[in-house]
């Protein structure tokens, strides 16, 4: 076996279901689930249309690197969200779902052979991050969210010989959990890290489409544009259909950025075997192409927030994230998991306690003490679910 896979930690809904295995959940409350990050709008009529129109493309193999069209597609989207051109030939590649795209870009980019091979993680993180370095062979160096300032990361906690050893830095904005954008002067300082050290910037861009302000977060990409960078060296952005359209079960992203990385990722996956289905190419084509959809998802998810953060601010210390589906909330007394045990028992409602979405790192968990609350479900049960928190606290 390879070793490495016993580095690999449990994941955090394995975690949650051992520390709730002897919970019998109230019987008086049906259960509400805002514990997983799966969204559960309806898939738009246009995505089932197109792969019902498109059955045709299971009887043929697929290129690994995506038919002209879809790269077309989304470099047409990148051009009119973020005002950025892209070379659809070089600088974009299909990903079946940012998941694997992130974990197989980290096996892409790391070489193991060279002393102290690391990958910098945020934390509190998305866990594939994390297996993905392992497994690459690589350590991490945590980078703590900072709740003082909008949950930014700490980037001054990595000391130079620590960057020194980097080789890919993993950035996810908007964050899940902390639902927090990087603003400009933060990508500056990452680029110049990356420029001294020559380390790659993966960044995880899968919650952009879904946000609370009137101005659509910055990409990373956009970023380097704004900053007058000639080109994307060492920078990919990766982005998904899952969250913007609600189709978390197509498995369609992409990649986009630097091209020479991309030619190395693209060689890497056509041994991996990882060319998305014509089928869901051709689905993923009229999702890219169409905004309705993403304008009404959107007025969903802000409508649910709207309701549910002033219900919740009024018993923890909860505010309205920039951007993403959660809330990340700090709870009374510091206990997660705790809180997470009672809730479930009392309340019949499933959230994520912070610290299993996190590692102790700088002498702090910095996931402890909160909460991950993912607002997926439909408005009525999300708000009743916060009302079921209320009343929660109010008794205790
Ligand atoms: C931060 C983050 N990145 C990436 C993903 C993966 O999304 P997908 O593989 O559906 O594109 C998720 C899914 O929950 C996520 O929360």
């Amino acid at each position: 076996m390879n070793p490495l896979l016993a580095r690999l930690h449990p994941y955090p809904f394995e975690r949650l279901r051992e520390l709730t295995r002897d919970i019998t959940p109230s019987a008086r409350y049906k259960p509400i689930g805002l514990g997983i990050g799966e969204p559960r709008h309806p898939t738009p009529a246009l995505i089932l249309q197109a792969i019902c129109a498109n059955l045709a493309g299971l009887s043929k193999y697929p290129a690994t690197a995506g038919e002209p069209a879809l790269r077309k597609a989304i470099v047409d989207w990148v051009q009119s969200r973020y005002g950025v051109a892209l070379d659809p030939a070089s600088e974009v590649l299909p990903v079946n779902g940012s998941r694997e795209a992130l974990f197989a870009l980290a096996q892409t980019v790391i070489d193991p052979s060279r002393t102290g091979a690391c990958v910098v993680c945020p934390n509190p993180f998305y866990q594939i991050y994390e297996g993905a370095a392992l497994l690459a062979g690589a350590n991490i160096a945590f980078v703590n969210s900072d709740p003082a300032r909008n949950f930014a990361a700490d980037w001054n906690s990595i000391t130079p010989s620590v960057w020194a050893q980097t080789q890919l830095l993993y950035v996810c904005s908007p964050g899940n959990p902390t639902g927090a954008v990087m603003p400009l002067q933060e990508w500056q300082r990452l680029f110049e890290l990356s420029d001294r050290y020559g380390f790659v910037i993966a960044s995880d861009e899968c919650y952009s489409e879904i946000y609370f302000g009137d101005v659509p977060p910055l990409g990373s990409l956009q970023a380097a544009r704004q900053l007058g960078r000639p080109g994307f060296r060492n920078l990919v952005a990766l982005t998904s259909l899952s969250k913007r359209s609600n189709v978390p079960g197509m498995r369609s992203g992409f990649v986009a950025g630097d091209a020479v990385l991309l030619k190395q990722f693209l060689l890497y996956r056509t041994y991996h075997g990882s060319a998305m289905s014509p089928t869901i190419q051709q689905a993923s084509i009229a999702a890219w192409g169409d905004e309705l959809h993403v304008i009404e998802n959107r007025a969903k998810y802000r409508a649910k927030f709207e309701r549910v953060t002033p219900l919740l601010a009024s018993v923890l210390t909860v505010a309205l994230p920039d951007a993403g589906f959660y809330l990340w909330a700090q709870v009374p007394g510091g206990d997660d998991l705790a809180f997470a045990r009672d809730l479930l028992a009392q309340y019949n409602v499933t959230l994520l306690p912070g610290r299993l979405l996190a590692r102790a790192a700088h002498g702090a968990n910095p996931g402890a003490g909160r909460v991950r609350l993912a607002l997926v479900a439909e408005l009525d049960e999300c708000v009743e679910a916060a009302q079921r928190i209320v009343s929660f606290l109010k008794s205790h």
